[in-house]
């Protein structure tokens, strides 16, 4: 079948696609328990770079299919969304607290390809008013935006959040369902345009990197890591907290400004992924408030490399689509 797969690591930081590959792979075969979806829409993140980088996947993995995110059809024909992580089979309760779980394309193969496979029960409903385009970008950055917002960051209708990179992924869908919560959503880009299109997606009020806020907010959606840490933790009222799922530009700190982390008791609160249950939740919540998932592009999957070689050189504003 046809797929798109890492075959080998990046030699050097800089050029992430060394080791991507256009092609084809075998079919898969579902074990037990497992169901084969039939891939329409799939939609890349910045995993995938980092994968192609050899962070979070193994070389004895290697060729691996990549893409944590897909839509598309079941084996019954029915239309779902594919839910990313995959717990052990003996795991029960929360998924992401299982030391054994993974993301689709880390030990099992990814969604860039005309099927994947899945435990059964890794499959969510896709309403008929969401598109394939749509869906497939719920799974990985849309999932991880909600649980940061309202499972780990625990925020109610009426609190001020700020979020950091306005251009991601998962910033994307940090300012559209903020917005969509009844919170006051304050953004920050290091571009312009990418500013005013936040603005025009529900923030409130926009600012540059690292530029000081006119209040303080009650918390921080922080994905962006280094470059934006510091503003991060001094943008926080007395007893704020800082909901962290990323570090693009990087996880080492010059300062990790501790005096004021506890001299104004701040909470450092970590996010990963989120569970079928609130992909399931949020499926719901998109299709009751009409908010879709902001996207950059729609490309044929033939042209991934296109879309990958734009994530990389931080071109984007919302998720990237490859369609089947
Ligand atoms: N823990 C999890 O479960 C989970 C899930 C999804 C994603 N993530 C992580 O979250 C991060 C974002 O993922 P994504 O898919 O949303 O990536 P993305 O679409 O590539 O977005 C990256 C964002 O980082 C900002 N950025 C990059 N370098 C920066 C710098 N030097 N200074 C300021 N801002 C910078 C950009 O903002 P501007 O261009 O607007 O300034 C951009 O919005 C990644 O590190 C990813 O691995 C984690």
């Amino acid at each position: 079948m046809f797929a798109v797969y890492a075959d080998s690591f990046a030699s050097s930081a800089d050029d992430p696609l060394t080791g991507l590959v256009v092609g084809e792979r075998p079919d898969p075969v579902a074990p037990d328990g497992w169901t084969t979806v039939t891939v329409k829409a799939a939609s890349l993140n910045h995993h995938d770079l980092w994968s192609l980088r050899g962070v979070g996947l193994k070389q004895e993995a290697l060729p691996m299919i990549l893409g944590c995110d897909a839509a598309g059809y079941d084996e019954d024909g029915n239309e779902v969304v594919v839910h990313a992580v995959v717990s052990d089979p003996t795991w029960t309760g929360d998924e992401t607290f299982d030391p054994r779980r993974s993301l689709l394309s880390e030990r099992h193969q990814g969604t860039f390809a005309d099927k994947v496979i899945v435990p059964r029960r890794n499959v969510v409903p896709k309403p008929a008013s969401m598109s394939f385009e749509e869906a497939a970008c719920l799974p990985t950055a849309w999932l991880t935006a909600y649980r940061m917002l309202f499972t780990q960051g625990n925020l109610k209708a009426g609190d001020t959040v700020l979020v950091q990179g306005a251009g991601g992924g998962v910033a994307t869908a940090l300012i559209a369902l903020a917005r969509a919560g009844g919170l006051r959503v304050l953004a920050t880009s290091r571009d312009e345009a990418k500013r005013a299109k936040a603005l025009e997606l529900g923030a409130h009020e926009v600012f540059e990197s690292n530029e000081r806020l006119p209040v303080k907010v009650d918390a921080v959606m922080e994905t962006v890591g280094r470059a934006t840490w510091s503003h991060s933790i001094r943008s926080l009222r007395p007893g704020g907290k800082i909901v962290i799922s990323g570090t693009t530009s990087g996880p080492k700190l010059d300062d990790a400004e501790l005096t004021r982390i506890f001299f104004l008791q701040l909470s450092v609160i970590g996010s990963t992924m989120g569970t079928r249950d609130e992909l399931a939740s949020l499926v719901t919540m998109l299709d009751a408030t009409g908010v879709r998932p902001v996207i950059d592009r729609v490309l044929p999957m033939t042209d991934a490399r296109d879309g990958f070689a734009a994530m990389a050189g931080g071109e984007v504003f919302g998720k990237v689509v490859f369609t089947r």
